[in-house]
């Protein structure tokens, strides 16, 4: 009996680790998402083939003013400013950093 109750205990106790390990998992694949919308123009994992400028590498500070100043009109373009439009402060600092972090 008691040593049912201690594999329980011990299953629980997995479970729980085994959710917490999980805990920071959703958010870096929203990120991931959110990187993946920004693909089709700037190239997958930021590196663009074309004429359209590569996010890859970008400095965070940079990354992140570029955003504001598309949602505010400070820079204008049509089309980033819809996109910067959609993201909130705290994702498109998630933006900056995923990009900025990319070789
Ligand atoms: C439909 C195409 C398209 C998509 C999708 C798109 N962009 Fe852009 N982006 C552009 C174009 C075009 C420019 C150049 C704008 C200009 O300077 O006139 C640009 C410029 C930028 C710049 C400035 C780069 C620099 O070197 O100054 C940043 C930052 C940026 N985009 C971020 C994003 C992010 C983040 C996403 C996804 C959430 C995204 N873009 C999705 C077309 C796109």
């Amino acid at each position: 009996m008691k040593n049912r109750l201690t594999c329980i205990a011990l299953a629980m106790g997995a479970l729980y680790l085994g959710s917490t390990a999980w805990a920071g998992e959703p958010a870096d694949s929203r990120t991931r998402t959110m990187a993946a919308n920004c693909s089709y123009c700037h190239g997958p994992d930021g590196k663009s083939r074309g004429a359209i400028p590569s996010l890859a590498g970008l400095e965070k500070g940079y990354f992140v003013q570029q955003m504001k100043d598309f949602q505010s009109g400070a820079r204008p373009a049509v089309v980033m400013q819809k996109h910067a439009l959609g993201y909130n402060d705290e994702e498109i600092e998630k933006l900056a950093t995923w990009f900025a972090a990319i070789k």
